[in-house]
This record gives C-alpha cells, sequence and structure tokens, in this order.
C-alpha cells in the first residue's frame, strides 16, 4: 500500500471536538497523523499549540497541517507567521477548494464554534482532494513570497 501524506492537526480547546473528529475521519481513511493537541479539552492557548503544527509544516517534517481553534481566527493568524506557511481558513466547501486551487494553501484552519462535524468533515475531504491549479496562481504565490521575504525575519 502506497503510504497517505503525513497531516499534523493542533487545537485549542475551542477547536477540540472537531479536531477529534477530523483526525477520526483522517485515521479511518489511512492518513498518518501526528496530532500536537491537549489529549483532553482542557484549556490551553491556541499560539502554544498552533506554533508546533506551523513549524512543521515551515520546515518540511509534514506536508500538510490542520489547525482548528473556536473561530480559526486565532490558529491563522499564528500559522500565516511562519515562512512558507499558507494558512487558509475555511468555512464551507467553496472556500476549501479555491483555497488549494487559487492559494495552493497548506495548512487548513476551521472554527471549531463555526462549524458543524459534517461541514467541517466535507471541508477537510475537498481541501485534501483538490490539487493546486497553477498557472495565473503560481505568479501570485510568488509575489506572495516576495512580500514574505521582504517582512519575514528569517533566524
Ligand atoms: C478561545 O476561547 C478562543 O479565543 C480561541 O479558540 C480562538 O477562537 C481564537 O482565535
Amino acid at each position: 500500500m502506497v503510504e497517505k501524506t503525513l497531516i499534523v492537526l493542533g487545537s485549542d480547546h475551542g477547536g477540540w471536538r472537531l479536531k477529534e473528529a477530523v483526525k477520526n475521519d483522517l485515521l479511518a481513511r489511512g492518513y498518518q497523523v501526528l496530532d500536537y493537541s491537549r489529549p483532553d479539552p482542557e484549556p490551553v492557548d491556541y499560539p502554544r499549540v498552533g506554533k508546533k503544527v506551523a513549524r512543521a509544516v515551515a520546515v518540511g517534517e509534514a506536508e500538510r497541517g490542520i489547525l482548528f481553534c473556536g473561530t480559526g481566527l486565532g490558529m491563522s493568524m499564528v500559522a500565516n507567521k511562519y515562512p512558507g506557511v499558507r494558512a487558509a481558513l475555511c468555512h464551507d466547501e467553496f472556500t476549501a477548494r479555491m483555497s488549494r486551487e487559487h492559494n495552493d494553501a497548506n495548512i487548513l484552519v476551521m472554527g471549531g464554534r463555526v462549524l458543524d462535524e459534517r461541514t467541517g468533515l466535507k471541508i477537510t475531504r475537498i481541501w485534501l482532494d483538490t490539487p493546486f491549479a497553477g498557472e495565473r496562481h503560481s505568479r501570485r504565490l510568488s509575489q506572495l513570497a516576495e512580500i514574505e521575504k521582504e517582512n519575514l525575519k528569517h533566524s
């Protein structure tokens, strides 16, 4: 059997339940999963978890990551501070598809207090299965990378 992509996951308490549902679905579909979340839904500050997932994607330890918090906003802010990370907060099937086709997003972010489980699972499947469309979008991603080079400090 061909090994499936490694997906790194992370949630705070606001996204924990949705993260569990997504994790179980990914495991059932044969993905390798590495979960940086607490093992329970006790409160944890989202930057503490988000940074581990964003770092793993930024340094190439994992190709894709999925982050969850209450709204998805805090985790998006954390992840997009990492070089090479394109984190997309998705609310529906359309934003999930576009985030891959147009933005080549490598981290999906969802709000556990925004989405029901069914929608979260659907978004995740679409996001994982949709390829980047390339062409004119590649030019725009190069421009994004330029902005990153000008503004992000690389240590
Ligand atoms: C935690 O209460 C909440 O602030 C967090 O889950 C997230 O929504 C932050 O953006």
